[in-house]
């Protein structure tokens, strides 16, 4: 009688022991989240006696992380933050949980990555968000969440309450002025919905700063289809990109990705050899462009200008703009 009492609590204890707590906590992307970009990875290990872990992502194993080492746990504790490399679509990730060598637990977390490509989300996935008071709670006890404006407003790298979790964006090797003086609020407000949402959008957020720019964009006749729409970011990141101005895309790919057609026509004129004009690989002989190589902008004014075409020279007659590389 008394073995069998003992048996039930003991399967009981199993029981209730396994349901209370996974293997690990996924705060960041929770389970079935669908990110746009690849940012973190951020997971809270509930066993103690765990000595490392390997993380599987789209069935390639990493190297174990030795999560148990005194120096680990000094500054992280139980908290596991990696930077994530999501492949574009959806995403396994196996986090496989060892003591002294032997697996303990696995833990299994599906993301769905759009990135750019404008693929469609599946219903099963849902978006997330970090800046919430159910994760931020976790983070509190070593970073600071809630900065005072002073903390906002300085400009130094290690004050700054944004920068040590967000670093990534801004290794970049064109950084948008605001963003590289670390003025986060100026465009993100703690008090937004959800948190740190930006109040405006597009050219109402751009012409704040960029005044001038708008001044001249009003004087053109003509205005490229986006510009006018106010959609600047279809073009430019907030915060910086590796091309110049920081650019989504180098300029070629940028504008292919909505006139697509132009890749597989002859442009401008049909050479001898039966090909279009040179729009790449060429330098692009005028004073202004300082020895770049042709693009779409060495013809193209990306805002707007003064005859169709946007042509960079704002003259109506063609061979002007011919004749500004090609000497008559
Ligand atoms: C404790 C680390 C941490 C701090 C501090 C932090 N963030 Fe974040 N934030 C994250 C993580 C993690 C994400 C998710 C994206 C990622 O993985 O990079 C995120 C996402 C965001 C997003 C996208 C919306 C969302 O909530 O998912 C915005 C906007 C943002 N942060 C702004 C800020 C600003 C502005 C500050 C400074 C006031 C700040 N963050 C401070 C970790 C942090
Ligand atoms: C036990 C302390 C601790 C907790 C809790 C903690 N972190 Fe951190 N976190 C750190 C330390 C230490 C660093 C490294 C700081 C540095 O690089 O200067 C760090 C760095 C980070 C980074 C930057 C990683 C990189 O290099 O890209 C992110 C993002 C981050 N934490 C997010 C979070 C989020 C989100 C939470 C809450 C869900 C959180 N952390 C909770 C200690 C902690
Ligand atoms: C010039 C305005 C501006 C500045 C300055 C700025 N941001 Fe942003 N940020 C934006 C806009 C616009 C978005 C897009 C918002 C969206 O997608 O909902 C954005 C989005 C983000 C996101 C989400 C990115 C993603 O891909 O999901 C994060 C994180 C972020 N900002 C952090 C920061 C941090 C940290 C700083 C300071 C170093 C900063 N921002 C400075 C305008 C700005
Ligand atoms: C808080 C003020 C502020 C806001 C808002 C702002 N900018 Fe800027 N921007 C600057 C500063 C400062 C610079 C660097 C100084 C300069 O080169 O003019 C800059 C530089 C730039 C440059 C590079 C200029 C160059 O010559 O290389 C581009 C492109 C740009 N911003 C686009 C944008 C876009 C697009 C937006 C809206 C999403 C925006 N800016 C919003 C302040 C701002
Ligand atoms: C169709 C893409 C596209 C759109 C939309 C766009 N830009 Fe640009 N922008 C560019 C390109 C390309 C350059 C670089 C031009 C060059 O290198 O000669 C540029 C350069 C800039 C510059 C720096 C050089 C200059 O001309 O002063 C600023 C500032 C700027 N853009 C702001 C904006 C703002 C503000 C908006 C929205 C009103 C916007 N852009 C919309 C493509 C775009
Ligand atoms: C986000 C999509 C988008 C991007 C990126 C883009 N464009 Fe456009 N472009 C448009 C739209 C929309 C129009 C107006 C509709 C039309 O005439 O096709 C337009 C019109 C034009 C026109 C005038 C066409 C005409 O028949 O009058 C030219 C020239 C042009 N774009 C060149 C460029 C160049 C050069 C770039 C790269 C710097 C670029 N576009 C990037 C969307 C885009
Ligand atoms: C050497 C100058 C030059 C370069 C470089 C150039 N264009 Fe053009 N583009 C023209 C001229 C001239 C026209 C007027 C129509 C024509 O003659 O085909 C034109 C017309 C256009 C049009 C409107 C007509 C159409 O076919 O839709 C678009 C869009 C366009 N260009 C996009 C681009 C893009 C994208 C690039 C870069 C891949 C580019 N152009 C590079 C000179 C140039
Ligand atoms: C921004 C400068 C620029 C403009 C504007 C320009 N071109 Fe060119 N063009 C070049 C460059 C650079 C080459 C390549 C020269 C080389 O191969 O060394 C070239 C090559 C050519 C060629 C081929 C020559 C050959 O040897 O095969 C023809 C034809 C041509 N351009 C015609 C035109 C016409 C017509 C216009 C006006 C509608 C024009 N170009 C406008 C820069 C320009």
């Amino acid at each position: 009688m008394l073995k069998r009492v003992v048996l039930v609590i003991s399967i009981m204890l199993l029981v209730t022991s396994t349901a209370a707590k996974a293997a690990v906590d996924f705060i960041y992307p929770g389970p079935n989240s669908s990110v746009t970009s690849s940012g973190h990875l951020i997971f809270k290990i509930n066993q103690s006696d765990i000595t490392s872990l390997r993380i599987t992502l789209n069935g390639v194993a990493g190297d174990p992380v030795n999560v148990g080492s005194p120096e680990y746990r000094k500054l992280f504790q139980d908290f596991f933050i990696a930077q994530s490399l999501w492949d574009p679509g959806a995403n396994r990730v196996i986090v496989d949980l060892f003591r002294g060598g032997q697996k303990i637990e696995s833990a299994n977390l599906s993301v769905f990555f759009a990135d750019a490509g404008g693929q469609k989300v599946p219903p099963e996935y849902s978006p997330v968000i970090m800046h919430r008071q159910e994760n931020e709670r976790f983070c509190q006890s070593c970073h600071t969440m809630n900065p005072t404006p002073a903390q906002m407003n300085s400009s130094i790298e290690k004050e700054n309450p944004c920068y040590v979790c967000h670093k990534k964006m801004l290794s970049v090797k064109y950084v948008h002025g605001p963003a590289g003086t670390y003025s986060c609020g100026y465009c993100h407000s703690s008090k937004g919905n959800p948190k740190h949402a930006v109040a405006k959008r597009g050219a109402a957020l751009c012409y704040e700063c960029h005044s001038d720019m708008a001044v001249q964009i009003k004087k053109k006749k003509f205005v490229h289809g986006p510009v006018e729409a106010g959609m600047c970011e279809a073009c430019h990141d907030a915060h910086g990109s590796q091309n110049e101005s920081q650019l989504l895309k180098p300029i070629n790919e940028l504008c292919l990705s909505c006139h697509g057609h132009i890749r597989g026509q002859v442009h401008v004129v049909r050479t001898t050899t039966g090909e279009g004009h040179p729009l790449s690989g060429k330098k692009n002989p005028t004073k202004l462009a300082t020895g770049k190589d042709m693009n779409c902008v060495s013809c193209h004014n990306p805002h707007g200008g003064m005859v169709r075409y946007f042509f960079v020279n704002n003259a109506e007659e063609r061979m002007l703009l011919c004749q500004m590389c090609h000497n008559k």
